[in-house]
């Protein structure tokens, strides 16, 4: 049985203030989490708070990018090893907002997945069709091209030290969340895709879903044989959702 994760992703969003009412709501509530793991993906200007915070909890924390660098002069970047200075277990890699905004390409991120966890921390490597793509019913292959860009740079064996998650573009942030069927289909894929290279790694690695989900839709979503977790935007700002969609899981 592989391990449910539900990892918030706060994208820009809090302060100070609000970050400290949000994570007191979740240690408050943690009791009812019977079986997931829960993470934050904070802000970096906040990781020092979420780390004395959560310090001692049993939530993880992490980032919500890295540099490739290792130090030096390139401002505004932030290292794998400052991450590993405020005790971050997770960093997130090749989201779509990060993909689209920034230009990140399947290189590049394959890049970071390799740097964070070379550094030793767990890398959520986020892949996903646009909604032009699954039109075009090439979602397959994109997703399989943006997994094949880590296999290639670092071996099969390199996903197992992280966690992939599945986020149709279409569904983040839309209000429009992939069926339990839909999203399955996907997962299965990509499981069989790693399976094709290595089984054992296949039955390891966790993917969780992510785009949409909500207290309403998460139950029948986590229920899904491949669905492992989830990677939760907007209801991982607030403390009940967030604890609706860890107890979800069971
Ligand atoms: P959402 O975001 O839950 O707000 O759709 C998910 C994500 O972008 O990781």
């Amino acid at each position: 049985m592989r391990q449910i994760l539900i990892a918030g992703n706060w994208k820009m969003n809090g302060s100070r203030a609000s970050i400290r009412e949000l994570l007191d709501g979740v240690k408050a509530g943690l009791g009812d989490v019977k079986s997931a793991e829960m993470a934050v993906c904070a802000p970096f200007p906040y990781l020092g708070d979420v780390q004395s915070q959560l310090n001692g909890s049993s939530v993880s924390w992490g980032g919500q990018d890295l540099s490739v660098e290792e130090k030096g002069a390139f401002t505004g970047e932030t290292s794998a090893s400052m991450l590993l200075d405020f005790s971050c277990k997770y960093v997130i890699v090749g989201h779509s907002e990060r993909r689209t905004l920034y230009g990140e390409d399947d290189a590049l991120v394959a890049q970071k997945y390799a740097v964070a966890r070379k550094a030793g921390l767990k890398p959520i490597l986020c892949v996903g069709e646009t909604l032009e793509e699954r039109e075009k019913n090439i979602t397959e292959d994109v997703v399989a091209r943006q997994i094949k860009a880590v296999i290639d740079l670092e071996g099969v064996s390199a996903l197992a030290d992280g966690v992939i998650a599945y986020e149709p573009v279409w569904a983040i942030g839309t209000g429009k969340t992939a069926s339990p069927e839909q999203a399955q289909a996907v997962h299965a894929f990509i499981r069989s895709l790693v399976a094709e290279q290595d089984a054992g790694v296949a039955e390891k690695v966790q993917i969780l879903y992510g785009g949409s989900m909500n207290p309403a839709n998460a139950a029948e979503l986590l229920s899904q044989s491949d669905i492992d977790g989830g990677l939760i935007g907007g209801a991982s700002l607030k403390a009940d959702d967030f604890l609706a969609i860890g107890k979800a899981a069971g």
